[in-house]
């Protein structure tokens, strides 16, 4: 009956967790014509949402606006709604705790909302990032408890009563390449009919799907990719470093080897890693690991080199200002971009913090301008406000630093202005007048 449904598109579909994921998936959803309601712990984000107005770079509020006008997408912060839902799709956090763990408390509380409604039929699919062995060792016994007894009064089986996938999530925000529609889908069943049910619900509206042959497998492939860039971020990251000390352009060299058409991709150095993903889902493979007595050094290494790489901007920085005979002490900073990546406002993790840290530990003075982050708060204690970008601002500052290569910004005006320029990005690579000014790492 489910799978008559989504066929025809009356299946009533839910998402639980409105960010970054949940949001485009929801309209994704809702495009191929399926009724969808969103639901999300945050009653800000539900107003916001229930005026139309979108928080992610992926979705236009045009569109958000049209479904939620027509009532085609309906946002609640009410559980209850659960009762009514043919599929639900959970895309809630996976952070790290304190000890860099996994923290699977987005996903219990959720899935013990998913639980208490749970009724023959629902298909329940987790996209949240998480370690191999988290679908069916944590969410499955939670619905299974929750659901002891079928229709007939013998007890619900997975696969025949209530259907459980795992399926992450790959979208990058902001690549308008890449987008949900486009990127094959990896579906990992817990029993080959969750499989084929779960696969289905997206050939809706994703235009490939990718079936493995277990959650487990699922989980791990969604690892993988990440932990790979995460490797590979931090092996440039390293050659970056070493170029440094030879005096080789590290930018140059990247162009030259990518020239390659096979066996090389290139990856490029900078600040540190940011995100909600990259800094933090391969340590949910390295923790897993653990459990197998393995320790996972690509992993640590990477980790390692990637998160010294804010230090080394601020080394970059007491250099650039030494050759004009200044010091950081005191000297007045522009922070150009404090998101973790270019044209998006996301700051999650974004190294610009740390380094903002570092620099005001050195008792440096700062300011910033970010054309997507009105407003950025350190450590909840202190909120700073982004500069708008003027001449005057740019001339009067000692230095900029930029972080975020965001396309928005003129480079050639920038140098043009400031007096010294330290890139992390090599944002200013197409700049010919003034480049004495810009110190690259
Ligand atoms: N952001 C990305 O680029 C990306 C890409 C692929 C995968 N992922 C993964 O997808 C998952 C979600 O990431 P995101 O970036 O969308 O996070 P996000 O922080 O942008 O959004 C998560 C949403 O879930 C809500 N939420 C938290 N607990 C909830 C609960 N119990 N019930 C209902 N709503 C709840 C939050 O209020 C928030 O709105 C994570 O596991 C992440 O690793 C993220």
């Amino acid at each position: 009956m489910i799978l008559k449904k989504i066929e025809n598109r009356s299946a009533h579909a839910g998402v639980i967790g409105l960010g970054y994921v949940g949001l485009p998936l929801m309209v994704a959803i809702a495009s191929a014509g399926f009724r969808v309601t969103g639901i999300d712990i945050c009653p800000q984000r539900i107003t916001q949402l229930k005026q139309g107005i979108s928080h992610v770079p992926d979705v236009a509020n045009e569109v958000l606006e049209s479904f939620i006008t027509s009532g085609q997408i309906q946002v609640t912060t009410d559980y209850e709604v659960l009762r009514e839902l043919d599929t639900i799709n959970i895309c809630v956090p996976t952070p790290l705790s304190e000890n860099r763990a996994p923290d699977m408390q987005f996903i219990i509380a959720a899935v013990q909302q998913v639980a208490q409604y749970l009724h023959a039929e629902q298909l329940i699919i987790l996209e949240s990032t998480t370690y191999p062995g988290a679908t069916e060792e944590i969410v499955l016994p939670m619905l299974n408890a929750r659901f002891e007894r079928g229709p007939d009064s013998r007890p619900a089986e997975v696969g025949r009563d209530f259907y459980l996938a795992f399926s992450p999530e790959r979208i990058e925000p902001g690549n308008s390449t890449y987008f949900l529609a486009n990127t094959p889908k990896i579906i990992g069943g817990v029993t080959t009919q969750c499989t084929h049910i779960t696969k289905t619900f997206y050939e809706q509206f994703i235009n490939k799907t990718h079936t493995v042959s277990s959650p487990r497998m699922a989980e791990m492939v969604k690892l993988l990719e990440n932990t790979f860039r995460s490797v590979n971020i931090g092996l440039i990251n390293e050659v970056a470093l070493i170029c440094d000390r030879m005096d080789l352009d590290v930018w140059e060299v990247i162009d030259a080897a990518a020239t390659k058409p096979f066996g090389f991709m290139p990856f490029y150095p900078g600040p540190g890693l940011g995100g909600h993903c990259i800094p933090i889902d391969p340590h949910y493979l390295s923790w897993k690991a653990r459990m197998y007595e393995y320790h996972a050094r690509f992993i640590e290494l990477a980790s390692e080199i990637n998160n010294e790489m804010p230090k080394y901007v601020v080394d970059k920085t007491v250099h650039a200002l030494n050759l004009q005979r200044k010091s950081l002490n005191d000297a007045r900073l522009l922070i150009l971009g404090v998101a973790y990546k270019k044209d998006i406002g996301d700051t999650r993790e974004s190294p610009a913090l740390e380094v903002i840290r570092l620099i005001l530990d050195k008792k440096a003075k700062f300011l910033y301008h970010d054309p997507y982050v009105e407003t950025l708060s350190l450590n909840k204690q202190k909120t700073y406000r982004s500069e708008p970008l003027t001449a005057a601002l740019v001339q009067n500052v000692d230095c900029v630093v930029i972080l975020t290569d965001h396309s928005a910004i003129d480079y050639k005006w920038l140098v043009e202005h400031a007096q010294l320029v330290v890139d992390t990005r090599n944002a200013t690579h197409a700049v010919q007048q003034g480049r004495e000014k810009i110190i690259r790492i």
